[in-house]
């Protein structure tokens, strides 16, 4: 047997933290911060440990797991740790042969496009990702109250990796499967969710107090189209972990005209890009959620001055709201000067606490 970590209850709690406050929308002491990538290639210290070490065998090392999981939370005090992983982890687990190219991103040896290729995506057992509930283990002990977000890529997202057999800018060959052979799409989706689901239930079971389903790319879709053949199993993923209690995040690219149908498919939280303030987001997503954003990572290039005026714009728009986690618009590019980012988090501790 492997060991694990001790058990949950012997470890001090994460639920009076600010950000699973903000999540539940509850008053908080401060607007709680953490950042999509905050772990990666803007931190020496990452690019130190992962020297030599390919990324998929990164995130299947438990020890090395803990290490970058932390390495954002030491070094900009952010209010919640992101697990250390990939989307596409689970899906490597159940024997897809893929890999995670740098400067690409992940890479599929075989797409996945007839009724035939769907057999290769097997259910995923908690023995597949052994190292997941390893790794969760020693971190939350390590956080203590910090809060350790799970997270995991949705349906669709997951399924444009595998259709196109790699990073797409159009989609084609996704969307010609989704509106040729809609049985086939609803069969792939639903796979996906099941796996996509199981993947959630082992971080929430090792201790993750929050879960963020990443739709990178749905934003290419119509709203029309996004409800019939995508929302059916992003809903199922949602619901499946409905009863742990832990909130759900649900985030995507250019979602403009999605955001009211993100929340509508389970989200507690929804994430907003840069493009649509928070407060006009509010109104698309309706009463009920909170928000997650949504400064443009672009904007940290820009200099201290422009930095602060633009927070001050996302936070103005973000007063009212039922609840608020500040975050960026999409991931921390990774050229990102890290001494921006740690202003950042305490920029934002200032302005907003109570
Ligand atoms: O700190 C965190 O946010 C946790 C780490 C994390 C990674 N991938 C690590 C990673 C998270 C949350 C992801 C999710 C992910 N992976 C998404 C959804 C988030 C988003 O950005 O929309 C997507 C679409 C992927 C697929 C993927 N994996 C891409 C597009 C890339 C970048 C390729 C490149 O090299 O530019 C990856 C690789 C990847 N995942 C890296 C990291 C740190 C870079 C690899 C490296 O450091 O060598």
């Amino acid at each position: 047997d492997r060991p694990s970590g001790s058990p949950a209850s012997q470890q001090p709690k994460p639920y009076e933290s600010a950000f699973l406050k903000a999540c539940r929308r509850e008053p908080v002491p401060h607007t709680p911060v953490w950042f999509m990538r905050q772990a990666g290639r803007s931190l020496p210290e990452y690019l130190k440990v992962r020297e030599g070490v390919a990324m998929l065998d990164s995130c299947m090392r438990p020890e090395l797991v803990k290490e970058i999981t932390l390495q954002p939370v030491r070094r900009h005090k952010v209010d919640a740790a992101i697990y250390f992983s990939d989307i596409v982890v689970p899906l490597k687990a159940i024997g897809i042969d893929l890999d995670i190219k740098p400067g690409i991103g992940p890479v599929v040896a075989e797409p996945i496009r007839t009724r035939a290729d769907l057999a290769r995506l097997r259910d995923l057992t908690p023995e597949d990702v052994w190292y997941v509930t390893e790794a969760i283990g020693m971190l939350t002990e390590e956080l203590g109250t910090t809060p350790l977000i799970g997270f995991a890529g949705a349906p669709f997202t997951l399924a444009s990796y595998l259709v196109e057999g790699g990073p797409s800018r159009n989609h084609e060959h996704t969307k010609a499967l989704m509106y040729g052979d809609p049985q086939l799409w609803a069969d792939l989706l639903d796979r996906l969710a099941e796996i996509t689901s199981a993947f959630l239930k082992v971080q929430i079971e090792a201790g993750a107090s929050a879960v963020q389903l990443f739709d990178s790319w749905v934003g290419a879709l119509a709203p029309a189209d996004y409800r019939r053949s995508v929302m059916p199993a992003s809903a199922k993923v949602f619901s499946s972990v409905a009863s742990y209690g832990v909130p759900r995040i649900h985030f995507g690219v250019g979602t403009g005209e999605l955001l009211g149908l993100l929340g509508e498919a389970g989200a507690d939280v929804v994430g907003v890009d840069w493009r649509v303030p928070l407060d006009e987001a509010a109104r698309r997503v309706g009463p009920g959620k909170a928000l997650q954003g949504n400064l443009d990572p672009a904007v940290l290039f820009a200099g201290p001055e422009a930095i602060e005026a633009k927070t001050a714009e996302v936070l103005a728009a973000a007063e009212g709201l039922e609840g608020h986690v500040f975050n960026l618009g999409h991931g921390v590019l990774p050229t990102t000067d890290p001494d921006t980012l740690t202003r950042l988090v305490a920029s934002v501790h200032e302005r907003t606490a109570r």
